[in-house]
């Protein structure tokens, strides 16, 4: 089942792409947050080009909206690159690769989102160009058959992942710099909302700007998205003043909770506290029930409840944890893991 989701870190629409475009930092300087990423990132930058050289290959990994793409076009503005972007689903046959890859200036960034979902013959006949910068081409079949070595630009190749657990050994091998981004917390959400609404020329008090951050589920993505429906609603109810009555009020309509949950939150939470009794269960079984792919449970569900402490993942399955009982409004049994965080 698929829908829109307000909260949901991952279904871009067109015009989102756009107004994300407008509020992406352009450099790491105008980046806030994963302070350890940007640090390590500065060193490698700085190191490659004193050494006039392009950057190693790269690997974001972690949840979607946390700016794995975002820090890619920066690494291409700070090496005065061009970026080519592509996917792993997008890239079927090696033609298609080859075409990008040939294409490719030294330099040049090629970067490649959901890169665990590379199919097989693609990601092989990407070794050879990430490692020696050729590509070995099969031209004609039978007696016929010969390989032509096809020489390549030095280029950084950048994968991003919400999966890293998924990534074929041989890749990850190759990809020197591996980055994990982790979720935000709100002091950093709240920035983010300050910068994009002046971007965008929205007048926030810091009760808006911390009212939108709380309910972002650690995310930008989400804090942009919810800083727009909140101007909105400001410029048609409120003079375009965004305070924390006005925030609540819009977010509230959108049916966002005060902590960034929605109805596929609290349904997952929901089912396994009602249909499985608290668990361990399966995600397929919760899949299942409540009608979504696993992948949207995985990439997009649970990684926020996780880290909120509302669930746990066990070798048996998930459990709910004691914040999501009172969440529900249910009892809390014994032996439900407590509260993590207050
Ligand atoms: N917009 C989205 N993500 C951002 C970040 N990490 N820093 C600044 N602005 C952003």
């Amino acid at each position: 089942m698929s829908r829109e989701r307000l909260v949901s870190p991952d279904i871009i629409s067109k015009e989102e792409e756009g107004f994300n475009r407008t509020l992406r930092p352009p450099t790491l300087a105008e980046y806030i947050g994963q302070r350890k990423v940007v640090e390590k990132l500065e060193i490698a930058l700085e190191a490659a080009r004193r050494r006039g050289e392009p950057l190693e290959h790269a690997l974001f990994h972690g949840p979607p909206g946390l700016g794995k793409t975002t820090l890619a076009h920066i690494i291409a503005n700070a090496m005065g690159s061009k970026i080519t972007i592509t996917s792993g689903p997008a890239l079927e046959r090696t033609g298609d690769l080859m075409g990008i890859l040939t294409n490719l200036g030294e330099g040049d960034i090629l970067f490649i989102d959901e890169i665990h979902r590379l199919p097989a013959n693609i990601e092989e006949f990407l070794y050879p160009a990430m490692e020696d910068f050729r590509v070995d081409f099969v031209v004609d079949k039978g007696m016929f058959a010969k390989t032509i070595n096809v020489p390549l630009k030095k280029f950084t190749l950048i994968g991003a992942t919400t999966r890293a657990g998924s990534l074929s050994a041989p890749l990850r091998n190759r990809l020197g710099l591996v980055y994990h981004l982790d979720f935000y917390d709100l002091d950093e959400l709240q920035k983010i909302v300050v910068r994009s609404a002046r971007i965008l020329d929205a007048r926030i008090d810091d009760g808006g700007s911390s009212e939108i951050a709380r309910r972002a589920r650690g995310t930008p993505r989400i804090a942009n998205r919810l800083l727009r429906r909140v101007r909105d609603f400001a410029e048609v109810k409120a003079k375009g003043e965004i305070n924390s009555a006005v925030a609540r009020e819009a977010l509230r309509l959108e049916g966002v909770d005060e902590s960034g949950l929605d109805d596929l939150d609290r349904n997952f939470l929901s089912v396994i506290i009602r249909h499985y009794h608290g668990g361990p269960v399966g995600v397929e079984a919760l899949s299942a029930t409540l009608n979504e792919e696993v992948d949207t449970l995985v990439d997009m569900v649970e990684p926020y409840l996780l880290q909120q402490g509302f669930i746990s993942r066990t070798k048996s399955g998930r459990k709910a944890n004691e914040p999501a009982y009172k969440l529900l409004g249910q009892p809390v049994p014994r032996g439900a893991a407590p509260t993590l965080f207050d």
